[in-house]
């Protein structure tokens, strides 16, 4: 069998760097190369560990620069195309949209080109479950392949956009694609900015925790490895052309989120301040995995034993979330909530 060559996008993310150790260890026959940009969200000392393995490589560079991109196609025929790189944080999307369209539009449409120049096996985009919008409280109601798009943030309207895109190429140009549409993750190397990452890291420094609104507002937790394995199906086994939502029906209120860090680390509830409501945010999201299930996939984790890997992880890593916050990211929370 020759040796197959993935491309992988954003790999020094949160989801495309678990991503990247998921495959460079599972498939030592296939050739990793991960594409990222570095920037702020991008972090390179999560994969210390695999950087002088064979089967593992690292391009500096930008999805939206299209000389460049056309030009690593042309030399490498990547087989595989897996694309998380993205602007993917939802308030910088609130003060600062035109990154996002940039990034996650133009972007994809630039490697949706060059995969359609050189010929590819497979495009995957990995997307959101917030391109659907919003899901009332009812209990029984989720997000399925069929739900319209109806993205409320700039973030979730450039996935949208993107997906859109995505679906143009194959309709028009028969690109094989796949696009995943998946839940809130979490796990190790997420960036603390977001919320579970955000609540442990400063809860372990007794900082306030700034929960938005009343706290009600309702997510659905999905473990980056449980992630990991669904785009690792899809890629394989995905019908072209097909959606498939990733979600393992882990719902919880935001507050119940904080709740549960905040007792598992065995420090008090004062530390929660509720703080303004984030401008138009969306109540409740909410999965329907039936067609993955269909597929073989199965989540590995359950809310209670991902989050306690996960706080674990934090406690053993500290060293990495601290330099992350001593960067540019601290600047960015103090302005932003000034608590
Ligand atoms: P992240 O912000 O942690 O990582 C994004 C990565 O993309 C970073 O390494 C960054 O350097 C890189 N990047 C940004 N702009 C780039 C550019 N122009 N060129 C090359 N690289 C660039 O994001 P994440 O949380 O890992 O999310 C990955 C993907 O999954 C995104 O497409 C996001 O929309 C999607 N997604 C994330 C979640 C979630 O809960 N985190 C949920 C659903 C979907
Ligand atoms: P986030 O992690 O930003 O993911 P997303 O907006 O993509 O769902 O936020 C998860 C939920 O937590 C969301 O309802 C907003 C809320 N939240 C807070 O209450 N406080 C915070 O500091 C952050 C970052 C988020």
């Amino acid at each position: 069998m020759t040796k197959k060559k993935i491309l992988v996008t954003g790999g020094a993310g949160f989801i495309g760097g678990n991503f990247v150790q998921y495959m460079v260890k599972k498939y030592p026959n296939y050739d990793i190369y991960n594409l990222d940009l570095l920037t702020y969200a991008g972090d390179l000392t999560k994969h210390r560990d695999i950087e002088t393995n064979e089967n593992y490589y690292f391009i500096k560079g930008d999805i939206s620069d299209r000389e460049k991109i056309i030009q690593l196609f042309e030399k490498e025929k990547f087989d595989y195309v897996v694309h998380f790189a993205a602007e993917s944080h939802v308030d910088r999307s609130i003060t600062n949209p035109g990154i996002f369209v940039h990034t996650n539009i133009i972007g994809t449409q630039v490697l949706l080109d060059a995969a359609k120049q050189v010929g590819v096996i497979k495009f995957i985009h990995v997307s959101t479950d917030e391109v659907y919008g919003e899901l009332d409280f009812d209990p029984n109601t989720f997000f399925t392949e069929e739900t319209p798009l109806q993205p409320n943030s700039p973030y979730s309207a450039s996935k949208a956009s993107s997906d859109l895109l995505v679906r143009a190429y194959y309709e028009t140009y028969g690109l094989p694609v796949n696009i995943t549409r998946c839940s809130n993750n979490y796990g190790p190397y997420h960036f603390p900015e977001k919320l579970i990452p955000l609540t442990i890291s400063r809860v372990l420094n007794e900082q306030k925790i700034p929960v938005y609104g009343d706290g009600k507002n309702i997510r659905d937790w999905l473990h980056v490895l449980d992630h990991c394995a669904a785009i690792d199906l899809v890629m394989h086994e995905g019908i072209k052309g097909e959606i498939y939502n990733v979600g393992g029906h882990n719902e919880r209120t935001n507050l119940e989120v904080v709740k549960t860090i905040i007792s598992t680390l065995g420090k008090s509830e004062d530390l929660i301040e509720f703080v303004t409501d984030r401008l138009g945010h969306d109540k409740r999201y909410a999965i329907d995995p039936t067609k993955l299930e269909n597929l073989g996939w199965k989540p590995t984790y359950t809310f209670e034993t991902g989050i306690a890997q996960t706080i674990q992880w934090y406690l053993d890593n500290k060293e990495w979330w601290e330099q992350i916050i001593s960067g540019e990211y601290r600047n960015y929370f103090e302005n932003q909530y000034n608590i």
